[in-house]
């Protein structure tokens, strides 16, 4: 089997690495790029610091604050337009996922235009769009080193997962002080969606040995690093591990796939605004559980690398080890079920047909080991409710 692997043309990763910004950006013959964040970046003042950094190397950046956590249709109009103004000829998402995302989709659309439903999965994008620099402020989404962005259709609330080749940022500046503000609930979500990505990465019928390292390698450093990084959020070398593992296991699920965990997830943020990371949390015990018996090795492996079992656990004590490992995770992390969040019972069950249907539809139940129907994912959705 022959594997297609799509990685960043530069990665520049460790503490102060955002300083080298304006030199990759020069350096790959852009100009006048558009730094795409949010208010709160911009409100810290670190938008502004990047925007020195970029001028410092001759450059003529332009700043658009307005993206949105996850982001929507509705919120790339102004991106749009902010992007058009400038005759911007790169973008930069700087921030967490949702920054990065909407950076890509801008960079696509300021090129082929149309709305971001004509480019949602299965469709794959191989552009033309204006090269993406991506500079995380989390460790979780590995969006800097993913063909994917997720957009939410503001019509129908749908998480659209768009993917190809068209997202995949040119170059990712990976800087873990960036991370060092975070704050613990928001470092817990993150974290759990980097190790969501590696296990899910390599559990996937599409994995294979290039992605499998990288999986395996980010879920240690996870499983070491996760719960320090939680408790205290100026442990720099926790954050640092965290930084590095995040973007492994993006590099890893990008070119491997997400699962059922991902595609049960996307629906929830949707319809109850529940955060990426904690609405895969929500779901990654019991759908692990759901699905170690398709693939008891591959589980076994994530389990010895978290470090909850060894070799001498045969593979269905291993990962029933796995299973065990991510509710305690979950507990110590203090991830709430989506009862004790505050979402309806009434409006759960009544929304889960649909939310059952758009996971199926999002492609990604079809790569997890035991692929589910629609029924299964109802019951999951049933189960985790609590
Ligand atoms: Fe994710």
């Amino acid at each position: 089997m022959v594997a297609s692997l799509s990685l960043p043309r530069i990665l520049r990763i460790g503490r102060g690495a955002a300083e080298e910004l304006g030199a990759v950006v020069a350096g790959l013959g852009l100009r006048r790029p558009l730094l795409v964040t949010d208010a709160f970046l911009a409100g810290t003042g670190a938008a502004e610091r990047l925007l020195g950094i970029l001028r410092g190397a001759g450059l003529h950046p332009a700043l658009f604050d307005g993206t949105v956590p996850d982001p929507t249709t509705d919120s790339l109009v102004p991106g749009l337009a902010a992007l058009r103004e400038h005759g911007a000829d790169s973008v930069i998402g700087f921030g967490g996922g949702s920054p990065m995302d909407t950076a890509k989709a801008l960079a696509l659309l300021g090129v082929q235009g149309g709305g971001m439903r004509d480019y949602k999965a299965p469709h794959v994008n191989l552009g033309p769009a204006l090269p993406v620099i991506a500079v995380p402020t989390t460790a979780g989404s590995g969006s800097e080193a993913t063909q994917v962005t997720v957009i939410t259709d503001s019509a129908t609330d749908e998480k659209m997962m768009c993917l190809g080749p068209a997202f995949l940022p040119i170059a990712a500046v990976v800087d873990m002080e960036l991370t060092l503000s975070m704050p613990p609930r928001l470092t817990a979500d993150t974290g759990v969606d980097a190790l969501t990505h590696a296990v899910e990465a390599y559990v996937s019928r599409k994995s294979g040995p290039f992605t499998d390292g990288l999986a395996l390698t980010a879920i240690a450093t996870i499983g070491r690093h996760l719960r320090r990084a939680y408790a205290d959020g100026s442990d720099a070398e926790a954050r640092e591990a965290m930084m590095l593992a995040a973007t492994q296991a993006g590099i890893a699920f990008s070119n491997s796939s997400v699962a059922l965990v991902h595609g049960m997830s996307r629906p929830i943020g949707a319809h109850f605004h529940v955060a990426h990371g904690l609405s895969n949390a929500m779901l990654f015990p019991a759908v692990t559980a759901f699905s170690v018996h398709a693939a008891p090795e591959r589980y076994a492996d994530c389990a010895r690398a978290l470090g909850v079992a060894t070799t001498a656990d045969p593979a269905a004590a291993a990962s029933a080890k796995l299973v065990d490992a991510l509710h305690t995770l979950c507990h110590d992390l203090d991830v709430p079920t989506p009862r004790s969040y505050g979402i309806d019972h009434s409006a759960w069950t009544g929304l889960t047909p649909l939310m059952a249907e758009q996971a199926l539809a999002s492609g990604s139940p079809a790569n997890n080991p035991a692929v589910p129907t629609a029924t299964q994912i109802e019951e999951l959705y049933a189960r985790v409710y609590a």
